[in-house]
């Protein structure tokens, strides 16, 4: 038996490992992308300068990891305040005394090298935050998170292209149905079992979800500029009061980043501009384009729950799985993630990541909106700070599933839910639509 505990506690860390390195790789290339004045530039100021990132990734990662987990003496306690995301707005964050480029590098290698320390003594059991390895877990995914929000930062910063990527993979021919119907009745939402899900996605709990129709793919930019060319954009009837009243403010007419060239537009990508792509998932988006969009489709966006039940549902079994193509962890035939190409894929370019019940790209490509407010499920318990979700909870904040094509797996699950305001267009943010079915049409 302790054999055997010894054994699994192994592979743990050596998985524990796999993560952290691949985060760091990530992080590294992305800050190593661009020059010093570029690290400490603010390229907007929804952004941090980069460099802000990159030192706030070691500084949780050495409270939680060297001191919390760990019990070691601190590396830098003179720094906490300085990247501490609550003390400190974004837009205010290039005025303070950050440490510099060289110095982050240094204060991050040096962290994770005592980590490495903590993870080889690790027994990963005893205390609950470091329970089937979670703490690890936990600043892995913060550490990714961190790398998508400096993926951002690139797309927002202006200039020649520093960053490369091969294209996704293409669609084969197969046509598709344009939606498919998601039985109603009761799923199991949420995960109890998950060992690396945050206190947000726990616990799993019984959900009642009425027969609806979901779009089978992610709505296109081929349809999305329908909707622009049917004068979308000037009808207060298909926009709710406070989008409205944004879209004036902001004068939106099109997505983030797209630009009139003659009579077509093209849109700007990590610095390359180029024709819009018609058969991609059209990204960047707020949530209040999503809603009028759906609205002039004469749809809505689905709810979190219906995303969810669409994503895990196996009718076969009743089971929910953990992600749409069962159990086993995202690989490059699963789907878009991880930055492996710097766009999402056109539609229907997964098929190995199909659900149960036929739904496509759930997982990566782009985050979808949901109907949603981000709110606790039942049962819902703050761990390990409150800071994590809680604080979060309540109608300003919607609901976005499914993870972008710069998400890491270890970010990503069937039950792994984001959250944002509803004029943010910075994020890797797309949508599909829903409708509800009639008894009639459901047989
Ligand atoms: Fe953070």
């Amino acid at each position: 038996m302790t054999v055997e505990l010894d054994v699994e506690a192994d592979r743990l860390r050596d998985s524990v490992e796999r993560v952290l390195r691949r985060a760091r790789e990530r992080s590294v290339a992305l800050t190593d992308a661009v020059d010093d004045d570029d690290l400490v530039r603010q390229h907007s100021k929804l952004m941090s300068p980069l460099v802000w990132d990159l030192a706030h990734i070691g500084n949780q990662e050495e409270l939680w990891l060297v001191r919390d987990v760990g019990g070691r003496e601190p590396v830098r306690c003179d720094i906490d305040e300085l990247y501490d995301a609550f003390q400190h707005p974004r837009a205010s964050r290039p005025a303070l005394p950050l440490l510099s480029p060289a110095e982050a590098r240094g204060y991050v290698r040096e962290v994770r090298e005592k980590v490495l320390d903590v993870l080889a003594n690790s027994r990963m059991g005893g205390r609950r935050i470091v329970e089937r390895g979670f703490a690890f877990g936990m600043i892995a995914q913060h550490e990714q998170q961190h790398d998508e929000t400096m993926l951002a930062t690139h797309q927002l910063r202006t200039g020649a292209p520093v960053l490369d990527a091969p294209p996704p993979p293409k669609p084969g021919g197969t046509r598709l149905p344009a939606e498919v119907i998601v039985p109603g009745g009761p799923f199991t939402m949420g995960t109890s079992a998950e060992p690396w899900a945050l206190d947000n996605e726990r616990p799993a709990h019984q959900v009642h979800v009425d027969t609806f129709a979901i779009d089978t793919v992610p709505v296109t930019n081929g349809a999305y500029q329908r909707f622009m060319a049917a004068g979308g954009y000037d009808d207060p009837r298909w926009w709710r009061e406070a989008g409205w009243a944004h879209r004036n403010e902001a004068k939106l007419v099109a997505p983030r980043f797209w630009e009139r060239d003659g009579d077509t537009w093209v849109r700007t990508r990590f610095g390359v501009t180029e024709p819009v792509p018609a058969n991609e998932p059209v990204v960047h988006v707020s949530w209040y384009e999503a809603d009028a969009y759906a609205r002039w489709a004469g749809r809505r966006l689905p709810t979190e729950a219906e995303w969810e039940k669409a994503a895990r549902f196996d009718p076969a079994t009743g089971r929910s799985r953990r992600f749409p193509w069962g159990d086993d962890e995202p690989t490059p035939v699963h789907a878009n993630l991880g930055q492996r190409h710097l766009r999402p894929a056109e539609v229907g370019a997964y098929p190995g990541g199909v659900s149960p019940l036929g739904v496509h790209q759930l997982i990566g490509d782009v985050w979808e909106w949901t109907g949603s407010d981000f709110h606790g499920y039942p049962g819902f318990a703050p761990f390990p700070y409150r800071e994590y979700s809680e604080v979060f909870f309540g109608p300003e904040y919607k609901v976005l599933r499914g993870g972008s094509f710069g998400t890491d797996a270890v970010a990503c699950r069937g039950t792994f839910r984001n959250w944002d305001y509803p004029i943010r267009r910075q994020i890797f943010a797309g949508f599909r639509c829903a409708r509800d079915v009639r008894r009639d049409e459901s047989g």
